[in-house]
């Protein structure tokens, strides 16, 4: 029997800077995807997963992270006021229940490993979700996200779980990559993993996508791990070590992503979301055709 997923990681204390000066003073996390911010996207999918305690580890310069996850007074009084019903069931539809979320500081940016290690205590000792906040996840025909099919494989086989997707061979390079063992499909065990690895020397085309399900033993690797590529604290190469006791499941999940940390993956996913609007496709598609004569 399995654990229940209760908690998720949310790690928002990177610097942004391949969408510089865009994040010199908003955290890339709040950048919007049409009308939500990045962050309030991959929070919807941690919700629809199950999970009860959202845990954000930030940065300086990060707070209105916090404020977007709290009430905001002024603005619910003014819309109460004026009428507007819509907009106030809206906002408080997002709003997490009181003692929901969790913040702390990571000081500074030494990697995703380290970031993940600084919610220890918060987390404890279960398992835990991590979301990669700049990764937005989009449903495929199974109409559940990344995230949910990641707990519906940890509830099948226990142990540790990374989403996974497929790239062209001479992107894998800029990616974390997994070995492939016994393969089910839609699931395969995984024997290994390398961060980055030289062109050429990938072990297989399918890269580590931001979701993970991880035991909290890993805290404990993650205590000692040395820097590694990038110079930073790789979690990764935590997984690595962890894997030498504990199984890792790899989950080709139905959808997509969207890398909103880089340009390119920003402006597609607004596209993609917007096309994928009831309310906006039909007048986006038509200014998108003129754009393009
Ligand atoms: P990225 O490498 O995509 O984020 O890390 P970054 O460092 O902000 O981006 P660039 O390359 O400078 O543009 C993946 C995720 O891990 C978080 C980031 O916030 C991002 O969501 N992260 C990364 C941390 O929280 N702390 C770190 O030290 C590094």
């Amino acid at each position: 029997m399995t654990k229940r997923i209760r908690k998720a990681v949310f790690p928002v204390a990177g610097l942004g800077t391949r969408f510089l000066p865009a994040t010199k003073s908003i955290p890339k996390e709040m950048l919007t995807v049409v009308d939500r911010p990045v962050l309030q996207h991959v929070v919807d999918e941690a919700k629809e997963a199950g999970i009860e305690h959202f845990v954000f580890v930030t940065g300086r310069g990060k707070a209105v992270i916090e404020d977007h996850f709290d009430m905001s007074y002024e603005l619910e009084d003014t819309l109460q006021k004026r009428g507007k019903k819509k907009e106030y069931d809206a906002l408080m539809a997002d709003l997490p229940a009181a003692g929901a979320t969790s913040f702390t500081r990571q000081q500074a940016p030494l990697g995703l490993g380290h970031a993940v290690w600084c919610a220890r205590d918060i987390v404890g000792d279960e398992p835990f979700a991590v979301l990669l906040p700049d990764m937005v996840t989009m449903a495929g025909a199974k109409k559940s996200r990344c995230l949910a099919q990641c707990v519906e494989a940890y509830d099948r086989y226990g142990g540790n779980i990374i989403a996974v997707e497929e790239v062209p061979p001479e992107e894998t390079h800029q990616y974390g990559v997994v070995s492939i063992g016994k393969d089910e499909g839609h699931t395969f065990e995984i024997t290994g993993m390398v961060e980055k690895p030289p062109k050429g020397t990938a072990p297989s085309t399918s890269i580590i996508s931001g979701r993970y399900i991880l035991g909290p033993e890993i805290f404990k690797i993650l205590e000692t791990q040395e820097r590694g590529a990038g110079g930073e604290i790789q979690l990764t190469d935590g997984m690595k070590s962890l894997a030498k006791n504990q199984g890792f499941h790899g989950v080709r999940f139905d959808g997509r992503t969207y890398d909103t940390g880089s340009k390119l993956g920003f402006l597609m996913a607004n596209a993609a979301f917007a096309l994928a609007s009831p309310e906006l496709a039909g007048p986006y598609k038509a200014e998108l055709k003129k754009l393009l004569g």
